[in-house]
């Protein structure tokens, strides 16, 4: 036992949200200040693999990310630790034959195989998976929907990314922030020929981090309040009914919408923040384009807080949308595009390795 190393691996995927969260009631909390929707990608392309460990042989609390040391000391990261550590110590107490692995530091080795804070959600493939490697670690009996709570802590999106499929992050009434989680809106299989296209058109790192950037969003725009109390209510109800009903022309008008509402209230930040560029417009005219030859929707774009693009489309449409943007935009400086299926991802969560 003394000298012992229990660890646990696992894989999270990223999600990419059709109703965007931006913004946050309680920063310390990460309570947000309205819901949202995503679709979860494939693992098979995008990524988190974590390694969890925890020994007497450790003498601190450690995270590395691609090979890099990082700071665990933030409040994000102690807020995880912490909650996973009095569960396990729950179980502790009540079970004495349990070895007291909650008392022992952790030691976490993760990698993402996309770009990190590129605006392709590595923060929430990167906190779910850090979150079930060290639940699977620790043994906890806990619900994707508990794990997300505490995910949530770590990242907000992150909660979404417990799930497989078409996912709501509830925001929740309480102060507490207990009902600020994670549920599934339909599995993967409901909707199974939804395609998602990634165009990387920057892998750097953003100048201005999700966190930073939505902070000085609620303290300055004039239009964020609207946005949060009119506009993201009416598109959650709308994006939830599209899913339910599988009617991608809804689907893709409250995406773009929703992209458009969410990069406007960045312009309308002091000092502003454009996370788009010149060939993320062009994404956006490609697509546009691509919709008026068709007479209907039948692609979708959304940029998170970065440049990329993530075009939506169903399978029939594979030709006219990703042949279409491959045959556009392949050629120009930078773009690097690929098809990711979507997929159920919540039986693809392995255990111990
Ligand atoms: P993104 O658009 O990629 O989500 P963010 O600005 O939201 O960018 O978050 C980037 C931050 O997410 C990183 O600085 C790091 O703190 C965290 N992060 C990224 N990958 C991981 C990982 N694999 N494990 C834990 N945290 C991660
Ligand atoms: C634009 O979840 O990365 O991708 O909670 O501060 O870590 P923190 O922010 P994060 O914000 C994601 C913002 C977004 C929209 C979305 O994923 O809903
Ligand atoms: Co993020």
């Amino acid at each position: 036992m003394p000298d012992t190393i229990y660890q646990s691996s696992t894989t999270a995927p990223v999600n990419i949200a059709v109703v965007k969260y931006w913004g946050k009631r309680d920063p310390k909390l990460n309570l947000p200040t309205n819901s949202s929707i995503s679709v979860t990608l494939s693992q098979a392309d995008l990524r988190t693999h974590t390694t969890a460990a925890c020994s007497s042989k450790f003498t601190e609390d450690t995270l590395e990310i691609n090979s890099k040391l990082q700071d665990v000391s933030g409040v994000r990261t102690q807020a995880c630790f912490r909650e996973l550590r009095s569960l396990r110590s729950a179980l502790e107490s009540a079970d004495s034959s349990l070895l007291k692995l909650s008392t022992l530091p952790l030691r976490i080795v993760s990698e993402n195989n996309f770009p990190t804070a590129a605006g392709l959600a590595s923060s929430a493939a990167g906190f779910a998976a850090l979150v079930r490697a060290i639940a699977n670690l620790y043994e906890l009996p806990a619900s994707p929907t508990e794990l997300s709570r505490i995910a949530r802590q770590g990242s907000g999106s992150a909660c979404r990314s417990l799930f497989g499929g078409y996912v709501a992050w509830q925001m929740g009434e309480k102060d507490d922030g207990s009902d600020s989680v994670a549920v599934e809106v339909a599995p993967a299989s409901h909707w199974p020929t939804m395609r998602a296209l990634v165009l990387v058109a920057s892998a750097a790192q953003k100048d201005v981090s999700s966190t930073s950037g939505m902070q000085t969003t609620v303290a300055t725009s004039g239009l964020f309040p609207h946005r949060a109390k009119v506009v993201v209510p009416a598109a959650m109800a709308k994006m939830e009914r599209a899913i339910l009903e599988k009617d991608f022309a809804t689907f893709a008008d409250v995406t773009m919408r929703e992209s458009n509402s969410f990069h406007s209230v960045c312009s309308d930040t002091q000092p502003p923040i454009f996370y788009l560029n010149s060939t993320s417009h062009a994404a956006i005219r490609v697509v546009e384009g691509i919709n008026k030859v068709a007479g209907k929707a039948i692609a979708a774009y959304t940029f998170d807080a970065g440049p990329n693009a993530v075009i939506y489309f169903e399978e029939e449409n594979k030709d006219s949308v990703a042949g279409t943007v491959q045959a556009l935009l392949g050629g120009l400086d930078g773009w690097k595009g690929k098809t990711f299926e979507t997929q159920d991802t919540t039986k693809l969560d392995q255990k111990a390795v």
